[in-house]
């Protein structure tokens, strides 16, 4: 008799496991089980099939669950619960059809087999399989090379050293993520901002890219969606950056670390999707849609004409090589990220889609803030009236306990000012932290300004 762990035992993996074990109920035994959606089906399992161990999301669920039970099944509850039950191995089969961290679960079984030794320069097999058929799935059909990284962050650092030398420049979105003028700053580059325009939901200013491309211009970079603004680009200007790019010669860095975390139904649009020919190197990882920054796991896909990136695509691994592999066992948990079930997904957009919402109704009504609608990942940027937003930041801190960064951090329009907000927090959190900002927004103004 071979015992079974059913870890998200009522998605549709969990539920073709126990027709199996109904089926041949002299073969398999089910030891424990664990489901985060719905706590009536696991109630029913439970009883079916004799369960004497279940772990569940979260306290709430937990107390539904007991007071059905009658204290006849122990509940664990949280990740921590899952690991537990995974931990005690008595167990022959473990099926995890979880999702989020708890989809995550095949580094734990990586190192309890030891796979603690270094992985591939350019990751494992299942790994690079998986992003190459994530990959397609977003469109992308000339794959020329793939390879994961700690983070997309050492990924845009590698890429980026490959590519340019001192005095070199690449065409920076600004707003945008900090840390490539980080980057730009170490590889002694010349900075080369090109402006989102607000005025247009922060989408790429293609005239003023256009204007900034000079003969030391080698690359663009895209962060879509982005942060800071939560903008997502149109195809339109996708088309328009591709037509700059065949043109001036110059690689896209298709920062898509949000890709999957895109509101109101739609979809993001992927640039090197677009065209077949533009040199392309598109970046994510498993900090953002699979909520999971600290197993540090980015990728790059570089994509294009293998006559024109073929020595780019040496250099990048080279440095790849010469930093010898990303973390191993947590490559394990890229396949079953990318390609199992994806239903926290939609849980997680319409949490950051509602707490988008909230964060619209409060901040329209104070004036001298307006916001440009995000729509995707979890942050704003909206623009505040005031003279400095590094002093309207401090001061807010500093008053109410109120967390945001200032705008200055992200780049910006001169004479502009803006100050970033992350939604990440719990709505009534939000909520408290929004209205604290309406009431010291009134209260800065009439003492400093
Ligand atoms: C646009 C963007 N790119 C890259 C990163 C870094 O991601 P990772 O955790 O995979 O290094 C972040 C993290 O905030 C980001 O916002």
């Amino acid at each position: 008799m071979k015992k079974i762990l059913v870890l998200g035992s009522t998605g549709s993996i969990g539920q073709s496991t126990l027709e199996i074990v109904r089926a041949f109920p002299d073969k398999f035994q089910i030891i424990g089980l664990s489901a985060n959606q719905n706590t009536e089906e696991l109630e029913r399992q439970i009883k079916e099939f004799d369960i004497k161990s279940v772990a569940v999301s979260d306290d709430i669920k937990a107390n539904e669950l007991k007071d059905k039970i009658n204290g006849k099944c122990e509940i664990l509850v949280g990740s921590k619960g899952i690991i537990e039950l995974v931990k005690r191995n008595n167990y022959d089969i473990l099926v995890t059809a979880l999702v989020g961290f708890a989809g995550l679960l095949p580094t734990i079984e990586a190192i309890k087999s030891n796979l603690n030794g270094y992985a591939p320069s350019n990751g494992i097999p299942s790994a690079i399989d998986a992003i190459k058929i994530d990959a397609k799935n977003k469109g992308i059909n000339n794959i020329l090379d793939v390879f994961v990284t700690s983070g997309a962050s050492e990924a845009i650092e590698i890429c980026l050293s490959a590519l340019l030398n001192p005095g070199d420049n690449f065409l920076m979105p600004t707003p945008g993520y900090p840390l490539y003028t980080a980057v730009e700053s170490k590889l002694e580059l010349e900075p080369n901002p090109y402006y989102l325009s607000e005025e247009n939901g922060w989408q790429p200013d293609i005239d003023d890219i256009r204007n900034k491309i000079n003969n030391r211009t080698k690359a663009i970079v895209l962060i879509n969606p982005n942060n800071p603004t939560g903008s997502v680009c149109e195809k339109d200007t996708l088309f328009e950056i591709i037509n700059l790019a065949l043109e001036n010669n110059l690689i896209i860095f298709a920062d898509e670390i949000y890709d999957k975390l895109i509101f109101d139904g739609k979809e993001l649009i992927s640039i090197a999707s677009l065209n077949n020919d533009v040199s392309c190197i598109t970046f994510s990882g498993l900090s953002k849609n699979y909520v999971a920054p600290g197993f540090r796991i980015g990728w790059g896909v570089v994509s294009g004409r293998y006559e024109i990136l073929n020595d780019y695509i040496e250099a990048i691994n080279k440095l790849l090589r010469a930093r010898v592999s990303a973390n191993h066992p947590e490559q394990y948990a890229i396949s079953s990220a990318l390609l199992g079930n994806q239903d926290h997904l939609k849980e997680l957009i319409n949490k950051l889609q509602k707490r988008r919402d909230i964060m619209i109704n409060i901040l329209s009504k104070i004036d001298g803030i307006n916001l440009v609608k995000p729509e995707g990942a979890f942050y704003a940027f909206p623009s505040v009236d005031v003279k400095n937003d590094t002093h309207f930041v401090t001061e807010l801190i500093k008053e109410t306990g109120v967390v945001v960064v200032p705008g200055s951090g992200f780049g910006q329009r001169p004479n502009t000012n803006h100050f970033r907000i992350v939604t990440l927090p719990q709505e009534e959190v939000l909520i408290e932290a929004f209205d604290l900002i309406a009431d010291f927004y009134k209260k800065y103004k009439s003492k400093f300004e």
